[in-house]
């Protein structure tokens, strides 16, 4: 019976060191098998004298249910260790941008795909820039100084900062990478931007694609040529494109660009309100005063900019009539693109 205490020792001892469950088996199976300790001792029962039987089975059955409840608390242990390790293993990091897209991309995301590709294609690298920016690189450093007439053009939003705004363009975009960057540059900014701006084909929020190439040659045939080349290759037609005369405070000369109305061929229709043309970028030669401002030699370097409207593109190549399906997230919309 002395014995019995000393088993129980044995097994706490033996349980403390335990770390798998394999281990825990194998000495489960020592004491509480079919040929195991606990076994061995009631078949001992004979050799007792009879007057004290009674009580050897009882402790023998007590260090049974001691040791069964021993190795259930061990087991359980182990268990909840084993799956905590599994689970560090299979840790999933939900941040991580996922290789292939499951669902459907939005025809916002295409398009500006699209548009980075082409650009990439023609040698343009891709920079950006914050959607709250300077008024002084959305405006003042881009030639449209406090109370000049051109601030009107776009509906600010401002906000509760001063000298800060959402940006109206992606021209700011520009002026960052001329501050940061020296000539050769050729780059292009996507990104979101903001004007005080709501109907069928204006939205308070919208997409621009800014591209800016200066270099000691460029000059205004050359950002012709950028430009119908990518509106070819965007469109996958010849279409015809033209130059019209306009006017921005950040470029000198300045154009406005139209491509023939893909709606209606030319025909006129109600997108290109019967002219057959409809526009869809502004672009020029960067006025000299901005290279200025960036501290760019204006006798070595010159540059062209350019800046379109990424919805305008998308419901043109798509063939949307309302700029609204875009934020609607409407999965009927959405999934239609590819
Ligand atoms: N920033 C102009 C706009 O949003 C577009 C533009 C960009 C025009 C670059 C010329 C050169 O209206």
């Amino acid at each position: 019976m002395e014995n019995i205490e000393k088993i129980k020792e044995e097994i706490r001892s033996l349980l403390s060191s335990v770390s798998s469950l394999k281990e825990l088996r194998d000495i489960k199976s020592k004491y509480l098998g079919s040929k195991g300790v606990v076994k061995e001792l009631l078949k001992k029962i004979k050799e007792v004298p009879p007057e004290l039987r009674r009580e050897y089975g009882k402790k023998v059955n007590e260090l049974k249910e001691f040791a069964e409840k021993l190795f259930r608390e061990k087991e359980e242990e182990l268990k909840r260790r084993e799956l905590e390790e599994k689970l560090k293993g299979e840790w999933v990091d939900l941040t991580v941008p996922p290789e292939r897209v499951v669902g459907s991309l939005h025809p916002i995301t295409i398009t500006l795909e699209r548009i980075k590709e082409i650009f990439k294609g023609m040698g343009f690298e891709v920079e950006e820039g914050p959607e709250i920016e300077l008024e002084e690189y959305n405006f003042d450093l881009l030639n449209i100084p406090k109370e000049h007439p051109a601030r009107d053009m776009q509906d600010t939003f401002y906000v509760n900062k001063e000298g800060y705004l959402l940006r109206t363009h992606t021209s700011p975009v520009q002026i960052r990478t001329m501050l940061k960057k020296k000539p050769p540059i050729q780059m292009i900014a996507p990104g979101k931007v903001y004007r005080r701006d709501d109907d069928p084909t204006h939205s308070p929020m919208f997409h621009q694609v800014e591209g800016l190439v200066v270099n000691e040659y460029a000059n205004f045939r050359h950002m012709k040529y950028v430009i119908e080349e990518f509106l070819r290759r965007f469109f996958e037609t010849d279409l015809p494109v033209r130059f019209r005369t306009s006017y921005f405070p950040f470029t000198e000369p300045s154009a406005e660009v139209d491509i023939g109305c893909v709606i209606c061929n030319q025909e006129g229709c109600r997108v290109c309100k019967e002219t057959g043309w409809l526009e869809v970028m502004g672009c020029g030669m960067v006025h000299p005063k901005v290279l200025e401002n960036c501290g760019i030699d204006t006798e070595i370097y010159q540059g062209f900019a350019f800046g379109m409207g990424v919805e305008r593109l998308a419901m043109l190549l798509y063939g949307i009539d309302n700029i609204k399906l875009f934020y609607e997230n409407d999965l009927r919309f959405i999934r239609q693109f590819f």
